[in-house]
């Protein structure tokens, strides 16, 4: 009988894991308002999971992966990078998911986060590679736009100074730190995120985002100086 309930479990189909995990995340998510809220999470699912399926990536496992991936983010955790993976084990040990399901995903969590303008973030699954391009996606763009300003309220952060000087982070704990001016952010990661797509498909849909943020900057500045 043990054993029939563990092959049970076993054979429970990943959009089940999904289904519970979508509506654990939502009601946890909801009130969130600097960013990272349920509709950043929504969009990152549904980017993940078009260019999973352009790709030929195991779909499923990019939309979980995309619902977890800020599941416990670092900035809420004192920057403590393992604050999101120790959280997708515990969630997912509590649906009975597979071992080898946690694992990866606890893995594509851990590997999802920018740390800094020099800092290498490898993946090693293509899903995560899908997970992480579709967080990214969400960075730039119109939308990215508008989540930057709106962490930058959040923290207090001026839009601009025209004396600050941008800086290429060394290591994830000075990218944490920095407390520059948004447009700033900018030129520390939004612009450099194109270059850094990790699928064709990702660097397909980064492009028209990204020169929307070239022509964005543009008229900013020529407006910052009275120009326009
Ligand atoms: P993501 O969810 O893409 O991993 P983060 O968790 O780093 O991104 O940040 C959430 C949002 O806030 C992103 O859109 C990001 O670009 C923005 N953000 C992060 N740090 C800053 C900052 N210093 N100034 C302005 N926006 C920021
Ligand atoms: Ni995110």
């Amino acid at each position: 009988m043990a054993s029939l309930t563990k092959n049970n479990s076993k054979m429970t189909e990943i959009s089940e894991f999904v289904a519970l995990t979508e509506s654990k995340i939502r009601k946890d998510f909801e009130n969130e308002g600097t960013g990272h809220d349920w509709w950043h999470i929504d969009r990152v699912r549904n980017i993940a999971v078009t260019i999973a399926k352009a790709e030929n990536a195991n779909i499923r496992e990019a939309e979980l992966g995309a619902l977890l991936h800020d599941i416990a983010d670092h900035k809420a955790h004192n920057n403590n990078l393992k604050a999101g993976p120790q959280a997708t084990e515990i969630w997912l040990e509590s649906i009975a998911a597979p071992e080898d399901l946690i694992k990866r995903m606890s893995a594509l969590v851990s590997e999802i986060s920018f740390k800094g303008a020099k800092v290498d973030t490898p993946v090693s699954s293509l899903e995560t590679a899908c997970v992480q391009d579709a967080d990214r996606l969400d960075a730039i763009g119109a939308l990215g736009i508008a989540r930057a300003f709106s962490f930058g309220g959040a923290h207090s952060r001026l839009l601009h100074h025209p004396d600050f000087k941008p800086t290429q982070h060394e290591s994830f704990s000075a990218y944490a730190t920095d407390k520059g001016p948004t447009i700033a952010h900018f030129y520390e990661k939004l612009l450099l995120l194109k270059d850094r797509m990790q699928t064709k498909t990702g660097q397909r849909m980064a492009e028209q985002r990204h020169q929307f943020m070239e022509a964005y900057l543009e008229q900013f500045f020529a407006e910052w100086d009275g120009l326009r």
